[in-house]
């Protein structure tokens, strides 16, 4: 049978972290059922949803032109007798929905992260309404209830969903404040998507959340839980071969978390655990509720549990009050942690929140030196983790084809992309190599033979 509706194009523009990727994704399924499909080009879109990310330097500038330049298109497609419905998402929406009506008035809907599931609904109304529509409040119920099931197969490695918000407050950070407090998807609800996924041909999946270990609620037996069971119940999902889990705070690492990652060998040995400084008066200043030596400790811990489990981490530096001692804490963290891959900032003010008015900003160029050294020695102990590979092997998920003919590519279970001579055949195999170097950033490998198979 054929659909009576035609199609109407949708296209996305998609900034940010991973979780935007995700609900890019489901704000899409949202409006599959309303004949939304994707186009690649927003020319010929009859929908264009920017999704946006406040982390960044100069995000909403970022976003007023690429407005200006949608603008022209919509009154192009106005005078050629089509409709265009503008639509900006995200944490840039939500932090600055106001600002964005009073400046771009031809934007047509305004919407928070916490209100997706609300989509088909505004553009109903906005294709009616002559006015914007404007949706940024945290709604009180589950925003998962609302969502269709993800339609789309995400391929062998996939994201998932389990958490969202943030109740922690640290000082520099505008999640708590644009996506609202935390709040855990059901258990029953995770293991349900994750069967579909590994389904759809998963094998390796990532849960997401801004506070991923923060998860907890009621198991599938109604009793309540926390997120190392959440991972154990994972780990039985038949054919999901591997779990891995960001954002993480070092707060809610518990016992049962740390003695997971030496128990559930789905569960992969790399884990971003963000310190952000290695000086207590920072941390302190941050609003972090941990120490460095609180830090320190949970490192030891997990690597008694998993010896070959490897570290990655966020850092900021020039955060209002940071002296030079204060960075040098936090190049000695570094050297004694000794990081397998790291991200750092330099310190942005974000409106609203408390470091923003904060005494005692540092200047730019301080910040950009310190941040200078960081990277050195975080880009020299990535180099020197991925080098000490060489000679080891180890099982890779084979993702899709590698960089030159014959070449196949995948990753290793410290996220390292690795890059070996092999049939595509084996595309979403997990396969025993041999690593014949580390680079920078990747790894390339002989193939010894084929685990797992399937
Ligand atoms: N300035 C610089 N970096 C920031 N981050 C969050 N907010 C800011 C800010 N205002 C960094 C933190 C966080 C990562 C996702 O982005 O390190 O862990
Ligand atoms: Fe932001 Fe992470 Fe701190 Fe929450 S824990 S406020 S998401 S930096």
């Amino acid at each position: 049978m054929t659909d009576p509706r035609p199609a109407r194009r949708l296209h996305m523009i998609t900034w940010g972290c991973q979780m935007n990727v995700y609900d890019s994704g489901r704000m899409a399924d949202v409006l599959a059922p309303l004949g939304y499909v994707p186009t690649a080009v927003p020319d010929d879109a009859d929908m264009v949803i920017l999704n946006t990310c406040h982390i960044r330097d100069r995000a909403a500038e970022k976003v007023f032109s690429e407005l200006g330049r949608l603008r022209l298109l919509k009154q192009a497609r106005a005078e050629a007798g089509q409709g265009m419905v503008l639509a900006v998402a995200g944490c840039v929406a939500q932090a600055e929905g106001a600002e964005i009506l009073a400046r771009a008035p031809y934007v047509d809907i305004v919407l928070g992260p916490q209100t997706y599931h609300k989509l088909p609904e505004m553009v109903a109304r906005a294709s009616r309404a002559a006015g914007a529509v404007i949706e940024t409040d945290f709604p009180v119920e589950d925003k998962f209830d609302h969502l269709p099931d993800a339609a789309a197969p995400q391929g062998l490695t996939a994201f998932l969903t389990i958490q969202e918000g943030c109740d922690k407050f640290c000082s520099f950070c505008v999640v708590p404040y644009t996506r609202g407090a935390e709040a855990s998807r059901p258990a029953a609800a995770v293991l349900a998507e994750a069967r579909r996924l590994v389904a759809q041909g998963s094998r390796e999946i990532t849960l997401l959340g801004q506070n991923v270990n923060a998860w907890h609620g009621a198991g599938p037996d109604g009793q309540p839980a926390r997120f190392g069971q959440l991972v154990r119940w994972l780990a039985e999902v038949p054919g999901l071969d591997r779990i891995r889990y960001t954002t993480s705070h070092p707060r809610d690492m518990d016992d049962e978390l740390i003695a997971a990652h030496g128990e559930v060998a789905a569960l992969m040995p790399f884990l971003h655990l963000p310190v952000q400084s290695g000086s207590d008066r920072m941390l302190t200043a941050m609003n972090r509720r941990h120490t460095a030596a609180d830090y320190l400790r949970i490192v030891e811990k997990l690597r008694l549990a998993r010896p070959d489990i490897a570290l990655s981490s966020d850092f900021i530096v020039g955060h209002p009050g940071e002296t030079e001692a204060d960075f040098q804490a936090t190049l000695d963290l570094i050297r004694e942690v000794r990081f397998a891959s790291a991200f750092s900032f330099k310190y942005s003010p974000r409106p609203g929140t408390p470091a923003a008015g904060a005494a005692g900003q540092v200047a730019e160029d301080v910040k950009d030196r310190r941040l200078q050294e960081l990277q050195a020695l975080l880009r020299e102990q990535q180099t020197e983790f991925n080098a000490a590979c060489a000679g080891r092997t180890m099982d890779v998920l084979v993702t899709g084809p590698g960089r030159r003919p014959g070449q196949i590519g995948g990753r290793s279970p410290w996220l390292q992309p690795v890059h070996m001579a092999g049939p595509q055949s084996l595309i979403g195999r997990i396969v025993t190599v041999q690593i014949a170097a580390g680079h920078t950033n990747s790894l390339t490998a002989t193939l010894i033979e084929e685990l797992a198979g399937a």
